[in-house]
């Protein structure tokens, strides 16, 4: 307990000081950075258990194997066109790699490696603790990288990774938009508006049919990540799993509030200037972005449908059917992680993904059906 108080107080520290540096005013994209990435007391860079139920929050390859060992079929149909290897960004606790491993090895599918991007080392020790578990011919594929690689052919994976990026704050009130920072007003964090300076922030809201008040994000670093990705790709696709909108429903006019929330021992709140390090803060990913980044970094946009049809179309219902179902111990809980990552009510329909390819004509059987890309 005294651990965490100091640990918030000298990231309050911190952040004071880069305030006091900046004219007291931080653009929320660097607060963001800062609460989530600072060497020291970024909640990604802190030793903390962050996922699954001793955690703050829970993603999909968390809740079943089913998860990884079906994105495992559609990387397996991928990697036969390609050859190459699977790159990963944002491993986690390293369970996504070590399902799509021992799924890719159970269906005899050829992999060079198995590359882990990821910029926590707190998150790299869990991987490697994760990694350390396989048979030493599977582990022998896996490899962390700290640069993204070059001329890659492969596919490149990145689940719940975009929503983590840090994204800009605007506020839609009488005298028209303004960029939402954050002071320090008597000795608290506080949210203070400016004019908007940056071009790119103007566009994003362009032509945006909106009343005051409004509050919304745009993750400029989207675009950053995708031209990054793009630069590696040389012969392959990128499978981006996320919670998020197309533009028109990311910037509706019901959303007056925005999609920022933050994640704490599995309780979700909205005010993420308090107790900056000790949660996750994240945003819906808008993929309209970026599938418009793709276009620009000419990458193809091959197809984006929700979770439950991606995982459906990869045959989930297949693999559920390789339990018995008289053997409750284990069927029980596969089809109810199945229901979990399938229900629209869960994960099914929140979720998204969308697949950005070089050089792939074969139609990719993750968006074989239910593609919805006339919506992005
Ligand atoms: C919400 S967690 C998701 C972890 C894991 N993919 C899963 O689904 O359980 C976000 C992950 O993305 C990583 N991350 C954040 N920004 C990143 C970036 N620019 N490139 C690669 N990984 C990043 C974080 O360190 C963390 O591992």
């Amino acid at each position: 307990m005294t651990e965490d108080l100091s640990d918030q107080a000298s990231i309050l520290v911190m952040l004071k000081m880069r305030l006091a540096e900046e004219n007291n005013w931080l653009d929320f994209a660097s607060f963001m950075h800062h609460a989530l990435f600072d060497g020291t007391y970024g909640y990604y860079m802190r030793d903390t258990y962050k996922f699954g139920s001793r955690g703050d929050f829970i993603t999909a390859p968390e809740i079943s194997d089913l998860f990884g060992r079906t994105v495992a079929r559609q990387c397996a149909q991928i990697l036969k066109m390609t050859g190459g290897s699977i790159l990963e960004l944002g491993g986690g606790s390293g369970v996504l790699g070590a399902d799509i491993l021992c799924e890719l090895d159970r269906i005899d599918c050829t992999l060079n490696e198995y590359l882990l991007f990821e910029p926590s080392a707190a998150l790299t020790e869990r991987q490697k603790d994760r990694i350390a578990r396989l048979t030493p011919k599977i582990r022998s594929k896996v490899r962390w990288v700290s640069e993204l690689p070059q001329n890659f052919n492969g596919v490149i994976l990145a689940n719940e990774v975009f929503d983590a990026l840090p994204v800009h704050v605007l506020s839609l009130n009488a005298d028209g938009w303004q960029e939402r920072g954050v002071a320090v007003e008597n000795e608290f964090l506080s949210w203070q508006d400016r004019p908007i300076e940056d071009q790119s922030l103007y566009q994003a809201i362009d032509g945006l049919d909106l009343d005051a008040p409004y509050v919304t994000e745009v993750c400029l670093a989207a675009n950053g990540l995708v031209n990054d990705l793009s630069s590696s790709l040389n012969f392959g696709a990128i499978l981006a799993f996320d919670y998020g909108y197309e533009r028109s429903n990311y910037y509706h006019p019901d959303r007056r509030e925005g999609t920022l929330s933050c994640h704490y021992q599995h309780k979700v709140d909205y005010d993420p200037l308090e107790q900056p390090g000790d949660k996750d803060i994240t945003a819906h990913v808008d993929f309209t972005r970026l599938a418009h980044a793709a276009h620009d970094a000419n990458l193809e946009v091959a197809g984006y449908v929700n979770q439950a049809d991606f995982l459906v179309n990869c045959g989930i219902t297949n693999i559920l059917e390789s339990f018995d179902p008289n053997h409750l111990d284990t069927y029980l809980p596969a089809a109810s992680a199945a229901q979990k990552l399938l229900s629209p009510s869960v994960m099914g329909d929140m979720f998204k993904v969308i697949s950005l390819t070089r050089g792939i004509n074969e139609p990719l059987f993750g968006f074989s059906h239910r593609d919805r890309r006339h919506m992005l």
